[in-house]
């Protein structure tokens, strides 16, 4: 394929050489004549491990060259990859100065061109900027896009210092678009790159990598506080953190990361406040750590919060336990949203598949008679019964293994906290859990 590649810094150096050893045909742009001239002379314009061999041999080979005059590089080619800076700006917000001004220079480009133009976004920007560049090309072009040319968002996950190696094999190619005949382009472009390709929206596709760089930026710091609290006890923190990535089960896992409702139940609330305590007796600051029971709270507002805004007073909770499959009433956040409700003089009918107040013995009955008897009296064993004498239904637990009648929840608003009945329950919860002001200002104001 012939492809043209804005941008000869890290990612675009990377990308020409990577490229052309895939068997493409590839132009380089720039506006720094240097970095043009670097290319042109078989040369990286990075340092980088293998990235000097491969640029000087497709440059021996004619597989590569770069070049100012983007005009002809776009209308030479069928691809245009963007990988221009997008820097912070001092207030945060990123610099999308580079990218706008590439968008309009192949708008420049593709208004003389006769065939259909594929313009990808391999640089990081924010959701709702493919739709902003798609538009700007459009306006500066007279083309329409998805007929004339289309704008796919494909981030780029290497790393600086393996990052020939990350270009060639990634975990996964992310390619977010909405026409196809481009899709497939884009697909034909990694044929043989070794990773799964992963079709998603395009806002899916612009915001995974700054969700992935929030986490690896989460590990680092997190690893550091354990090594941190470990070392003024006296114990290796690295060798602890060397035990902690054994356990790919629990630790590193997808276990944990479904979004879904609070963390709650008799551990994770206790042990971690025990680990805050510990680094705390020590003068240790622990940031992250002391931010996870804040965030956690604030994640049991917005339960609230969703519950309330509908403005109905009669509310059926569906699951109280801090988990589905156990009767642990202890530090469960829904038996906290249960009492707010009650304390705000909300009418409250409460359903739990395991909390039957005639089986209940042990620590949970003790829980209940100690901690929270005014919820007993609020404790149906009819599902049906709480559905129908209730407005709201809050699902605090999947439904999947529920018998009930699903279509007596047709006529109720259902709010799903635990966020997994979409699925077992599609219709009605796409047609019942809109929420009256759920109308969101894209985050384009950074732009
Ligand atoms: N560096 C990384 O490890 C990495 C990894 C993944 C993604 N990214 C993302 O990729 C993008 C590029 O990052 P980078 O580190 O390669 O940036 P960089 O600053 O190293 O290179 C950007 C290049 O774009 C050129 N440029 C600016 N305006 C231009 C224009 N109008 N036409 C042609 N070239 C132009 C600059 O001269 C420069 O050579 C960023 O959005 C970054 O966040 C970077």
């Amino acid at each position: 394929m012939r492809i043209s590649v804005f941008g000869l810094g890290y990612v675009g150096c990377v990308s020409l050489g990577c490229l052309a050893q895939n068997g493409h045909s590839v132009v380089g742009v720039d506006t720094v004549e240097a970095k043009v001239d670097l290319i042109n002379a078989g040369k990286p314009t990075i340092i980088e491990k293998d990235i000097d061999v491969l640029v000087s041999e497709h440059w021996h080979k004619g597989n590569l060259s770069a070049t100012t005059d983007y005009i002809s590089a776009v209308c030479n080619t069928d691809i245009s990859i963007v990988c221009v800076g997008t820097p912070s700006l001092g207030n945060g917000h990123l610099s999308m100065k580079s990218v706008f001004q590439v968008a309009e220079q192949i708008a420049d480009a593709i208004r003389k061109k006769e065939t259909f133009h594929v313009v990808v976004v391999r640089s990081t920007v924010l959701p709702g900027s493919n739709l902003k560049i798609g538009k700007l090309i459009e306006s500066r072009s007279g083309k329409t896009r998805n007929v004339d040319f289309a704008v796919i968002s494909n981030p780029e996950f290497l790393r600086e210092g393996s990052a020939v190696a990350d270009y060639s094999r990634p975990a996964i190619t992310v390619i977010g678009g909405e026409n196809q005949q481009a899709i497939d382009l884009v697909r034909e472009m990694y044929r043989n790159v070794d990773a799964s390709v992963m079709e998603v929206g395009i806002e899916v596709a612009e915001i995974i990598k700054y969700v992935n760089n929030s986490f690896h930026a989460l590990k680092v710091t997190f690893a550091n506080e354990v090594e941190r609290i470990c070392s003024e006890q006296g114990i290796n923190g690295r060798e602890v953190m060397d035990l902690f990535v054994k356990d790919k089960r629990l630790n590193i896992s997808a276990s944990y990361l479904k979004p879904g409702f609070a963390y709650g139940g008799s551990c994770l609330p206790k042990d971690l406040k025990g680990l805050r305590a510990l680094g705390h007796d020590s003068y240790v600051n622990t940031p992250v750590l002391d931010a996870i029971e804040v965030s956690n709270d604030v994640q049991k507002q917005n339960g609230f919060e969703r519950i309330a805004r509908h403005g109905k007073r009669k509310i059926g909770l569906v699951g109280l336990s801090f988990k589905a499959g156990t009767d642990d009433l202890r530090s469960s956040p829904m038996v906290e949203i249960a009492e707010k409700l009650i304390g705000k003089g909300y009418a409250v009918l409460i359903y739990d598949k395991k909390v039957k107040l005639s089986q209940l013995r042990g620590a949970n009955k003790f829980f209940i008679d100690e901690h929270i008897p005014h919820l007993s009296e609020l404790i149906s064993s009819d599902i049906s019964y709480v559905i129908n004498n209730s407005e709201v239904i809050v699902l605090g637990h999947s439904l999947s293994d529920f018998e009930f009648d699903a279509s007596s929840l047709n006529e109720k608003i259902v709010v799903d906290l635990c966020g997994d009945n979409s699925q077992t329950l599609p219709n009605v919860i796409a047609v019942n859990t809109a929420e009256p002001d759920d109308v969101r200002e894209p985050a384009l104001e950074a732009l």
